[in-house]
């Protein structure tokens, strides 16, 4: 995968937070965090801590001049807490020092007294206390109860699915300093700069324009950027703010991983009817997230769970309602696929414990009740240019999937210890923020005298690739060499009231303001030629590979001399330019609308072996066709594939999120969350691009790819749990991810008749 950033990658030349050069003087920051899950806090004993040489302050909740809240979506969250703690990893001081040792020595010498409180680990708990964080909510579909009398079967069962770190390479970080008047500029790893500027200006107490907030790159994101990098930004910001010093926070491995939140676990429950012929009629669930302490992103995570309820399946009458619940873990946040992959797992789930039940083939009934132009889901928007049925077709010709299945029986007949097991996951996302005023987005561009390009967006690069997309959208506009286009840091004086880098929607929002302020200033040029000229119509004046012509034919011009003269003519070579996505609405209070303005469709073949001697299994292949639009940059999408697929059978296999009772992350460490590496990722993973499937609603009808494709990963579940029913047939597994090879091993020894 090449892009704009791979060679500075390679040679080690990019720069990510922790490596921007800082002044001398700089400070380092260390945060002190709860040891406990709940808990009153009954004293804060810096005395020993304040005496360590070389420690220049502790900051507490006491010194924050502004509000001691960082809650984005709902005000619940304190960054520093002060009475109450709240999970394990809470934040009650920073210390800040010359080195981060000192920093660190510091902070293990402050020492607190708690009153403990009970802790709650489990959403289901939570929800039977009545710990909600909002109101359930439920998306309705025609009447299940009727619908449920009406059919031949009916089927329930409960589903678990786990948390998942992050990982991002970066961890959290911010470094920090003070400006003249009583700023400060903030150097932050988020996804989020204007979360980070807003966090911030309300902690400190001062206007958001006295906070400035600049962004170079991420070394990942995943989500737990979105939100979650906003505390470190302001902690750092503070720091500096009140020691008029420039400080740096940035968050060791371990420390992260203990107190940064992660993918919810969910536990759901569903109810799913069919007629004989296998069509499903009705289907309910009910799903309990667990959000943590506090609500951050979790709400709307929550809503992406029960918009993607029915995944690619038109289902005429359904009835979903989530759960809330608040927990005493760090608060769970956004993370790929945003709540969409946990209902995906319920509904793959349903209708498998279907086909098993009525003793069906689960590839059958999946094709049976796939979207079809036009059907309406639960939220009331309607499909169109509905693509999943091509998809669907197209994998299993492209892939001969009926030899697949073939050659996975026969070997199955001949192999006693090793079983196969094959799945086939079908994947449509809706593709915009479900909160509609978040979808929109500004460019500015400017070109300088010797006809360089520079652009500043909203947009974020981590890893994604937006960089290049952005860069090859101006490229497309100007028809110049993308040598001339740079892509400069996402800086909140410069792209002001951005939404996160998120929802898949960068590219596409931020790639359609950018062509808007292209086009504003090629307009302008286009004048100047027909002036320069003494062409009456501009109209017909382009730019093709840096040359200048007017009805097709060449003139005299170069796209270099055109800025020369542009400029000496006094004619602006800037622009800004805002878009927001036409067309869509919500309306909560019916909890219907048109939330998205375009599904991202696919299906995925997932072949697995078991070894049903150790419980170990390797994942053969995954095959997958993907409607990728007219793609922007083919190898940043298949590299988004490849990514998401790996990331998502991850969270579905080995990736195990652990805590204890008391609240405790018992896998805090690479050494015991174990996630896929290179010699895990399945040998063969391919990815073929739906021909023909322009997206009249993406920038040069591309379409987004950051989370969809992590939801075929879902089909590595399906592949192992039916390898697992090949060796021991009538074994009724429960549906709980994640199938670490642990819990193969139970599955295929636990009760065995
Ligand atoms: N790819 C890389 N390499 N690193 C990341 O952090 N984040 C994912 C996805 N792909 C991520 C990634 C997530 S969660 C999202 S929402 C999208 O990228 C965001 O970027 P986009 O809007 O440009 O697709
Ligand atoms: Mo992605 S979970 O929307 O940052």
């Amino acid at each position: 995968m090449k892009n704009y950033d791979s060679i500075k990658h390679v040679r080690g030349e990019s720069l990510f937070l922790d490596d921007q050069l800082t002044p001398t003087g700089t400070l380092f920051a260390y945060v002190s965090y709860s040891p406990i899950a709940h808990g009153k806090i009954k004293k804060i004993d810096l005395s020993e801590a304040e005496k360590l040489q070389g420690v220049k302050a502790i900051i507490t909740a006491k010194d924050i001049p502004g509000e001691n809240q960082i809650g984005g979506i709902i005000q619940d969250e304190d960054l520093f807490a002060e009475n109450e703690v709240h999970f394990v990893g809470h934040p009650i001081a920073l210390v800040v020092a010359e080195t981060q040792l000192i920093a660190h020595e510091a902070a293990d010498l402050i020492k607190y007294e708690f009153r403990k409180l009970p802790v709650i680990t489990d959403p289901r708990k939570a929800a039977a206390l009545g710990e909600l964080i909002q109101k359930p909510r439920t998306f309705n579909l025609g009447n299940t109860e009727k619908a449920f009398n009406k059919c031949d079967f009916v089927f329930e069962g409960k589903v678990e699915s786990g948390g998942q770190e992050h990982l991002y390479l970066e961890t959290q970080g911010a470094f920090a300093h003070p400006v003249e008047g009583g700023g400060v500029k903030i150097y932050s790893s988020t996804q989020g700069p204007t979360a980070v500027q807003r966090v911030t200006s309300r902690i400190l107490g001062i206007p958001m324009h006295k906070v400035e907030v600049d962004v170079l790159r991420l070394g990942g994101g995943f989500g737990g950027k979105e939100d979650q990098a906003s505390p470190w930004g302001a902690m750092a910001a503070l720091a500096a703010f009140k020691l008029n010093e420039p400080v740096k926070l940035v968050l060791p491995r371990q420390v992260d991983i203990k107190i940064t939140g992660k993918r919810h676990p969910y536990s759901s429950d569903f109810k799913i009817g069919l007629n004989k012929d296998g069509k499903i009629l009705a289907y309910e669930a009910s799903y309990y997230q667990n959000a943590g302490a506090a609500a951050d992103l979790s709400t709307a995570v929550l809503e992406r769970t029960l918009f993607h309820c029915t995944n690619s399946y038109f289902i005429p009458n359904v009835k979903a309602t989530a759960y809330c619940c608040r927990t005493n873990l760090p608060p769970n946040t956004a993370f790929r696929g945003f709540g969409g992959p946990q209902g995906m797992f319920v509904i793959e789930s349903a209708i498998t414990k279907a086909a098993e039940e009525m003793g069906l083939n689960k590839i059958d009934l999946q094709k049976r009740n796939l979207l079809d132009e036009g059907d309406e889901f639960p939220y009331g928007q309607k499909t169109e240019h509905c693509r999943i049925k091509r998809c669907f077709t197209e994998a299993e010709k492209k892939y001969d999937l009926k030899k697949m299945q073939k050659s996975v029986s026969a070997f199955n007949s001949k192999n006693k210890l090793f079983k196969k097991g094959l799945a086939v996951m079908p994947v449509t996302f809706g593709i915009s923020f479900t909160s509609t005023f978040m979808n929109q987005a500004s460019a500015l561009v400017h070109i300088y005298t010797d006809g360089s390009i520079s652009v500043s967006t909203a947009a974020v690069e981590m890893g994604q690739g937006v960089n290049e997309k952005i860069r090859n959208v101006v490229k497309n506009v100007f028809s110049v060499d993308l040598n001339r286009i740079k892509i400069e840091t996402t800086n909140t004086s410069r792209v002001a009231n951005t939404s996160p880098t998120a929802a898949s929607k960068a590219a596409d929002l931020n790639g359609f303001a950018t062509k808007k302020a292209c086009e504003i200033i090629l307009e302008r040029l286009k004048k100047v030629v027909a002036n320069e000229l003494n062409i009456k119509q501009y109209n017909n004046i382009t730019i093709q590979q840096e040359t200048i012509y007017n009805k097709g034919k060449k003139t005299k011009l170069s796209f270099d001399k055109l800025i020369q003269i542009a400029y000496l003519n006094r004619v602006s070579l800037s622009a800004q330019a805002h878009h927001s996505t036409p067309n869509i609405h919500f309306d909560k209070s019916k909890e219907k609308g048109q939330p998205f303005a375009y599904h991202a469709y696919g299906v995925g073949i997932v072949q697995a072996t078991v070894d049903c001697i150790r419980g170990t299994y390797e994942i053969d292949s995954v095959k997958v066709v993907h409607d990728f639009g007219k793609s922007l940059h083919p190898i940043v999408d298949k590299g988004q594939a490849e990514g998401g697929i790996v990331q998502g059978i991850g969270w579905m296999t080995m990736e195990e999120v652990l805590y204890n009772d008391e609240g405790q992350l018992l896998t805090n460490a690479l050494s015991t969350y174990k996630v896929p590496d290179i010699h895990f990722a399945p040998n063969d993973i391919q990815v073929l691009f739906l021909e023909n499937s322009p997206n009249p609603y993406g920038p040069y009808q591309s379409k987004a790819i950051g989370e969809p494709p992590l939801m075929y990963g879902i089909g590595a579940y399906f592949a192992i749990r039916n390898a697992i029913k090949e060796f021991k047939r009538k074994n009724k597994l429960p549906f709980k991810a994640p199938m670490t090879p642990e819990n193969v091993l139970l599955s295929l020894y636990k009760n065995i008749s």
